[in-house]
């Protein structure tokens, strides 16, 4: 079998079988197929997509490149949440530390920044000292001593999608549904949370930017984790607008910290505080989803999800006193640029996708897959849909170091909302809910 006359077949839009997708899968992750023959592949794959069969084999091999952990501790259930990516979609940072100081255990391992879109792993490292590496064995001892820990792909654990992934980031082929699906799933099997709740983004910020994709994305991947024995739910949620009130790295980590000491509410807290609710829920914490909720608000109120988020920074090696002086601890950029209303009325849209491939021009996210990221970039957002702004009111606020892209960034941004007389509505945040 070669690689060539795999990614010629796919490319011709035939139908691979499981033989062909497992010499894909194992042979990329022990080196023997090149990065470029793999994003050859990913882009075939991207224009010709792939039968259910052949995304189940995909997701089946890549959760087979490592161990498929089996977690079992008595009486705590165990529960994760993954998004399939967003702008400013900073949810896991507060909804991880909510469900597990509620008392579900959550093994989350989550990505790095992905196309327009950040990651968790990026914005946790932006906490001095922060280590997302860690391998089964300390995996496993963090659950055991925090309920919670929040790590990315391991050699030991979803090795291929590490790969995978970093390779979909600087090729531009992340927006398929066999990709995604994939990707998310082989790496919640592999982690081995019993209960999974996915949010799936819609809108012109996602990767699925109609909703008849959402959909479908949503239940292949819930016909999988069913296959798998997991106990799986998706909400379809709105991504026409950014979430919360940034996008990049430490600054979405000083507002999550914010979230969670009860100071802040925004769309990001009340979609994050909802996710939670339903893993609660779920894992059978609490007999409705009304009490979950309840359950939830209170880990906030009582500022438990607060410390169980400091513990768990102290736990992976960050300096816990982010929680109390975020603006002391976390890098800070050197340079802003403020971007201002053209006019004065209501902001009826959002170029969202565009916001995010600003955020990374700031330095926030990666144009090589070998690249750092500059913890300190992104983007202020301080209006957003619905909102009404005078002419020269300060809209949004770009945050940087390098002035590279910058021009370009802010002539995006400036761009970035329409402005119109009459007041628009924002979407609603949740649209649906599917098990
Ligand atoms: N999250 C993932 O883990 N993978 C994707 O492909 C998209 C979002």
């Amino acid at each position: 079998m070669r690689i060539y006359d795999i990614i010629y077949k796919k490319r011709n839009l035939q139908t691979l079988s499981k033989k062909e997708i497992d010499f894909v899968v194992f042979n990329y992750n022990n080196g023997e197929i090149a990065d470029y023959q793999m994003s050859a592949f990913l882009m075939a794959v991207f224009f010709a997509g792939m039968t259910d069969e052949e995304t189940f084999y995909l997701t089946d091999a890549m959760a087979n490149s490592g161990d498929i952990m089996n977690l079992h501790f008595p009486d705590t259930p165990t529960a994760d949440k993954h998004s399939t990516g967003g702008v400013g979609d900073g949810t896991s940072l507060i909804v991880a530390p909510v469900a597990a100081s509620s008392g579900v255990c959550v093994p989350m391992m989550s990505g790095r920044g992905l196309g327009h879109t950040g990651g968790t792993l990026d914005k946790l490292e932006s906490i001095p000292g922060f280590r997302v590496n860690a391998d089964k064995k300390e995996f496993l001892g963090f659950l055991e001593y925090a309920n919670m820990a929040l790590i990315g792909q391991t050699r030991e654990i979803a090795p291929v999608d590490k790969k995978m992934y970093a390779l979909r980031d600087a090729t531009a082929t992340v927006e398929s549904i066999p990709l995604i699906c994939a990707s998310i799933m082989s790496k919640k099997i592999a982690e081995g949370a019993k209960t999974l709740i996915l949010d799936v983004k819609t809108g012109n910020g996602a990767f699925m930017k109609s909703y008849k994709d959402a959909k479908e994305l949503a239940q292949k991947m819930i016909n999988i984790g069913t296959f798998f024995k997991r106990n799986i739910s998706a909400v379809i949620t709105d991504m026409d607008t950014p979430l919360g009130n940034c996008a990049g790295n430490a600054i979405e980590i000083k507002q999550a910290v914010e979230i969670l000491k009860g100071n802040l509410k925004n769309d990001l807290s009340e979609l994050s505080l909802e996710l939670a609710a339903m893993m609660i829920f779920n894992s059978q914490k609490a007999p409705d989803m009304k009490t979950a909720a309840a359950i939830a608000e209170k880990q906030i109120s009582s500022g438990a999800a607060l410390e169980k988020f400091r513990q768990v920074i102290k736990m992976q090696g960050g300096n816990p006193a982010v929680i109390d002086d975020p603006d002391g601890i976390l890098p800070k950029a050197g340079n802003s640029l403020k971007i201002k209303a053209s006019r004065s009325g209501y902001i009826s849209y959002m170029r969202t996708r565009e916001i995010g491939i600003a955020a990374v021009m700031t330095g926030a996210g990666r144009n090589k897959k070998e690249d750092p990221v500059d913890h300190a970039a992104g983007i202020l957002i301080h209006k957003k849909t619905g909102d009404y702004v005078k002419e020269g009111e300060v809209i949004s606020e770009l945050l940087y170091n390098s002035s590279a892209n910058i021009d370009e960034a802010a002539f995006i941004m400036s761009d970035s909302c329409i402005i119109s007389d009459e007041q628009t509505k924002r979407p609603a945040l949740i649209k649906e809910t599917l098990s």
